[in-house]
């Protein structure tokens, strides 16, 4: 018996932390998963062989325990009377702000599926996921899981009686540099600091969702017109509005402007912010070339990807 199962990698292109609030947000699966194999053992094991930002395993270890937890409790499986060993793997690193978390709990939950027989749908996976989640985020907004499990570029609305999300279709996949601050960040702590912001400067919160409302809503005209010079523009727009939110930092700042130096049409961080990783909008090969040289020269990784391609 064995079982095998993957979830995607993910970039935000627009709105992370106001899509907690229910603000529209737009993000895309990015080319490399996580796959999770399950086998037979006398134990629960959970083996992580994924690539990682230095020190991302062992700091996030407690919260995937509590994720993992989660993710059996609502699978409704017992590892005392049938224990198995998971072993993480794929070309996913395991780094803040590309989706990590995520692509390994849906990775987890298909492998597990297929181990057990229980042939789950694509909408179970989501959301035992989305409960596997809770124990890296502690309030997810279910925009990781979804992309993790469904892949494409997808809209996506949190709401009480159900989320909103719809793909959306481009005209052909472009190019995006993915740069590495290499500091692995509490995407957790980085929802409470947006939460008091919020409680604490509630009109300037309002004004920035305000905006950021409008500019998704204007980022997906121009995803679906293929202007990609707007969408760097809307992405720029964006970093801004998350520095004001107060998730942004030095080494991210620092590598969205390098890239805006070297012609990104734009850049942004992604994720939770605080560090982790930041996108540069690079639809030319060659200007996807100068950017990640540019990044990797100052000694930080880089993912050469695709957005709109799986
Ligand atoms: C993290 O990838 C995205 C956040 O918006 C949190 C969430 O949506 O759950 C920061």
């Amino acid at each position: 018996m064995k079982g095998v199962g993957k979830g995607y990698g993910k970039v935000i292109l627009f709105n992370e932390h106001f899509v907690v609030y229910g603000i529209p947000a737009i993000a895309a699966a990015i080319g490399n998963t996580t796959v999770a194999r399950v086998e037979k053992s006398d134990r629960f094991e959970l083996i992580d062989n994924r690539p990682e930002t230095p020190g991302y395993k062992e700091e996030k270890k407690e919260q995937q325990k509590d994720s993992m937890k989660r993710i059996l409790k609502a699978m409704n499986l017992d590892m005392e009377k049938n224990p198995v060993r998971i072993i993480l793997e794929g070309d996913l690193v395991a780094a803040s702000g590309i989706g990590a978390s995520a692509a390994s709990c849906v990775a987890i939950a298909r492998a597990l599926s297929e181990y057990f027989n229980l042939n789950l749908s694509d909408d179970q996976i989501n959301s035992i996921a989305y409960e596997g989640e809770k124990g890296y985020h502690g309030t997810p907004s279910g925009i990781d899981n979804t992309v993790a499990t469904y892949g494409g570029l997808i809209w996506f609305q949190r709401r009480e009686e159900g989320n909103i999300f719809k793909r959306i279709n481009l005209k052909e996949p472009f190019r995006i540099v993915i740069g590495n601050t290499g500091k692995v960040a509490d995407t957790k702590r980085a929802v409470q600091l947006v939460r008091e912001k919020k409680e604490r400067e509630k009109e300037k919160f309002d004004r920035l969702s305000r905006d950021a409302e409008t500019l998704v809503y204007e980022a997906r005209d121009a995803l679906e017109r293929f202007d990609l010079r707007r969408v760097g523009e809307l992405m720029n727009e964006n970093h801004r509005m998350l520095r004001e939110l107060g998730v942004s930092s030095k080494e991210l700042d620092f590598l969205v402007n390098l890239s805006l130096e070297n012609g990104a049409y734009g850049a942004k961080l992604t994720g939770g912010g605080l560090g982790g990783n930041m996108i540069a909008l690079t639809p030319e090969k060659d200007l996807q070339e100068r950017v990640a040289r540019a990044i990797e020269k100052e000694g930080f990784q880089v993912n050469k990807t695709i957005i709109g391609g799986v």
